[in-house]
């Protein structure tokens, strides 16, 4: 009788723990659901051709003249002289379809350099929290789910992605150590209204100290989009 190979998940609650993952032999899954990688994911839905992650400010201001949209935060708020800010609904103009973005974020964009090495990358949110898992299915490489969090720190919403995660892809993998089922039991927690789950998470009292309440509602809906974003030769474009 054949049986097939083992595939394992694991789950990364913080970019500075990442040395502790092995890389080189897994897809690794980013999430930061506020809101760099649900942006991603609209933009990529609404027809934007690709995306450059960039680490720093200057570097993302330097493509402009490449012919790159620039776009992205620092804790949270639109950096002067940049094209766009974070805010989901600004990805979803008709003018932005077929262009190429470069994006910089305060976490988001940190934690995609700290594993572009990886060997596959893509990008998970809620809004195609269902294509994710599809696509992982048919991928023989074991799993890292990478939360973004906040400046190092653990954060709510992106562990209940990496929770929801878990919880789909439950009869595909294997747990690798307790992060996963952790994961997972706040999220089954969480389930019945994830909203109010996370009224007193730190990002959402700092998102509405900005009052941009609308992109958490948002960036909280399911399976809006059927878009895997893949991280090609340091560019995010769609599968
Ligand atoms: C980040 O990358 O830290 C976030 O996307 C911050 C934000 O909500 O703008």
């Amino acid at each position: 009788m054949s049986s097939l190979p083992v595939k394992f998940i694991d789950v990364c609650f913080s970019p500075d723990l990442i040395h502790l993952y092995p890389t080189g032999d897994r897809t690794v899954v980013v999430v930061d659901i506020l809101r760099a990688t649900s942006c991603m994911v609209t933009a990529l839905a609404h027809g934007v051709t690709s995306i450059k992650p960039v680490a720093h400010l200057e570097e993302c201001l330097g493509l402009k003249a490449d012919g790159h949209i620039t776009s992205g935060e620092r804790n949270g708020e639109k950096v002067p002289g940049f094209d766009l800010g974070n805010s989901p609904f600004e990805y979803m103009h008709e003018e932005l379809r077929g262009k190429r973005i470069a994006f910089t974020t305060t976490n988001g964009t940190q934690a995609l350099d700290k594993v572009k090495d990886a060997r596959e990358v893509i990008i998970g949110s809620f809004l195609n929290l269902k294509a994710v898992a599809n696509y992982l299915r048919t991928r023989e490489n074991h799993l890292l789910i990478l939360c973004a969090g906040w400046k190092g720190k653990v954060n709510l919403e992106d562990t209940l992605f990496a929770g929801a995660l878990v919880h789909l892809l439950a009869d595909d993998f294997t747990a690798e150590c307790d992060a996963p089922s952790m994961a997972r039991h706040l999220f089954e927690q969480a389930r019945p209204d994830l909203h109010s789950f996370l009224k007193d998470a730190s990002h959402v009292k700092r998102l509405n100290r900005l009052h941009i309440e609308k992109d958490i509602a948002f960036c909280l809906e399911c399976d809006c989009y059927d878009v895997v974003p893949v991280l090609r030769d340091g560019v995010l474009v769609k599968r």
